[in-house]
């Protein structure tokens, strides 16, 4: 019995050995995951030890700085491009072109809306395959480019079969580059509130769901090849529908100053039939909890004037306030889409992997510095775009890491999943059991036929 055990051990020495990664010669691999309306600091009010664990092992920022207007489609494209706004062009989650002479929102946004250049067009103009679990954009043609692998929006798929699929994609299907989309906690933030038991409980699922992805990437040996970056579009602020509401229609003419405007609540797009200047005068004469611009003086660090779909005026709500013209008949207590230097519409920033130290928290940086951060870790050259490379450099290892610096990782990581393994104990364990039983009929069957 002592031989065959020996003969078990050594078996999973070599079993073990041969699945662990050689990693990429030209760059290691990317797994983006966004968390739709993540607010940064949710993670101090719920349970999210996967959170922590992932902090421990890779990087982290206690949250980073979102793009204005801080709504889910430009941001998120944002985190493709590493362009403002105003340059890749999708300015809110509904807009109107006065080129096009037509408006457009969320899944009717076609290809010729998208500008700049998306992650995954870079990976693939350079020869590597990319795939997205949903992502903004990624439905659509751009540049003549589409994702390898894509997935029509639909937010019934559950989350684990969206994890699951992505999971086959790095591993079987050759993928260098993915994405994977979850429309939570953002939400169960709209309709309940930052502040709530709901939330609290949805972040700790979302908590669950990393958890999964990060069990995922030890049973399938990743983490030496593939990096895990988890971020967020923006966060959440309170809303009072019944106290804090500005109703418009009280100070302008609806009918006789508007042709129509677009978007309510944290921010507003008036498109006018009058003279722009004197509405702005008027909206912003009562001294309310909001202000009123004209195109040409939204302040220059918000980078959202130079493109021809910002309307001739945004009014933004004061933090907790929503700008309406009717009455509103929905309930919701939470939002966003304020001034993106408010603490509460803040994301999450997470990454671990071969390219990232281990246990290092990140100062805040700017949302556009993600997409250089990914293309350096791909090893591809980025299109042009407003991030900086040199804000995110600290969040990597030195490039030329010496063999034995990398052999210190892969025993500080090696450590990191063994404790994983223990903590999970499905995956990985179950593969060795398998292997157990294979040889355990292997010697049986021997020793019968000796027999
Ligand atoms: C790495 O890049 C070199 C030069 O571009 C190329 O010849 C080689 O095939 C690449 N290796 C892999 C594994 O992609
Ligand atoms: C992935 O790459 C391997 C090795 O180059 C190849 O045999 C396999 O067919 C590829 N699979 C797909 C889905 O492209
Ligand atoms: C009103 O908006 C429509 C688009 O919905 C546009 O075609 C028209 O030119 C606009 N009129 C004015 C006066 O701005
Ligand atoms: C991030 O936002 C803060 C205000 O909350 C601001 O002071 C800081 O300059 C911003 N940093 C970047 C890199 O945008
Ligand atoms: C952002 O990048 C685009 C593309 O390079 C460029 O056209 C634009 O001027 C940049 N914006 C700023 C504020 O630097």
């Amino acid at each position: 019995m002592a031989v065959v055990a020996l003969v078990i051990v050594v078996l999973l020495a070599i079993h073990a050995d041969l699945v662990e990664n050689v990693c990429c010669e030209n760059g290691t691999k990317l797994l983006l995951v966004s968390m739709d309306g993540f607010r940064w600091d949710y993670v101090k009010t719920a349970r999210t030890p996967n959170f922590r664990s992932l902090a421990a092992r890779g990087v982290f920022a206690e949250h980073i700085n979102s793009s204005f207007v801080t709504k889910t489609f430009p941001n998120h494209y944002t985190i493709a491009t590493g362009l403002y706004e105003e340059s890749h062009g999708i300015i809110s989650n509904r807009m109107y072109d006065p080129v096009f002479d037509q408006k457009a929102g969320y899944g009717s946004i076609r290809s010729k809306w998208w500008e700049g250049e998306p992650i995954w067009v870079t990976a693939r103009r350079q020869g590597l395959k990319s795939a997205t679990y949903f992502w903004p954009g990624s439905e659509w043609e751009i540049n003549g480019f589409r994702p390898n692998y894509w997935v029509r929006y639909n937010k019934k798929h559950k989350f684990k079969r969206r994890v699951d699929k992505v999971m086959q994609w790095l591993t079987k299907d050759n993928v260098t580059m993915a994405t994977l989309y979850f429309h939570e906690p953002d939400s169960t933030g709209h309709r309940y509130g930052p502040g709530s038991r709901q939330v609290r409980e949805k972040v700790e699922e979302m908590d669950n769901m990393l958890g999964y992805i990060m069990e995922q990437f030890t049973s399938n040996n990743l983490w030496a090849t593939t990096n895990l970056i988890v971020t967020s579009d923006h966060g959440m602020a309170d809303m009072d529908l019944k106290n804090k509401i500005i109703d418009i229609s009280k100070i302008i003419s609806i009918k006789n100053d508007i042709n129509f405007t677009l978007d309510s609540g944290a921010f507003m797009q008036i498109f006018p039939k009058t003279s722009a200047i004197d509405i702005v005068d008027n909206l912003n004469s009562p001294n309310l909890e909001m202000t009123a611009y004209l195109k040409e003086n939204i302040p220059e660090i918000w980078h959202y004037k130079n493109h021809r779909r910002i309307a001739p005026i945004i009014i933004v709500a004061n933090e907790g306030w929503a700008v309406v013209k009717t009455k509103p008949t929905y309930s919701s207590k939470g939002t966003h889409g304020y001034d993106n230097n408010l603490q509460s519409m803040k994301p999450i920033f997470y990454a671990a992997g071969p390219s990232f130290k281990t246990g290092y928290g990140a100062g805040p940086f700017h949302v556009v510095d993600i997409y250089p951060l990914m293309c350096k870790i791909l090893g591809i050259d980025p299109a042009p775009n407003n991030g900086s490379l040199s804000h995110v450099m600290p969040l990597l290892l030195p490039e030329k890491t010496t063999e034995q610096e990398v052999k210190q990782k892969e025993i500080k990581q090696n450590k990191v999943k063994q404790k994983e393994v223990k903590q999970v104990g499905s995956g990985g364990v179950g593969t060795y059991f398998s292997i157990i039983f294979g040889i355990l009929c292997h010697i049986f069957t021997r020793v019968f036929r000796v027999m």
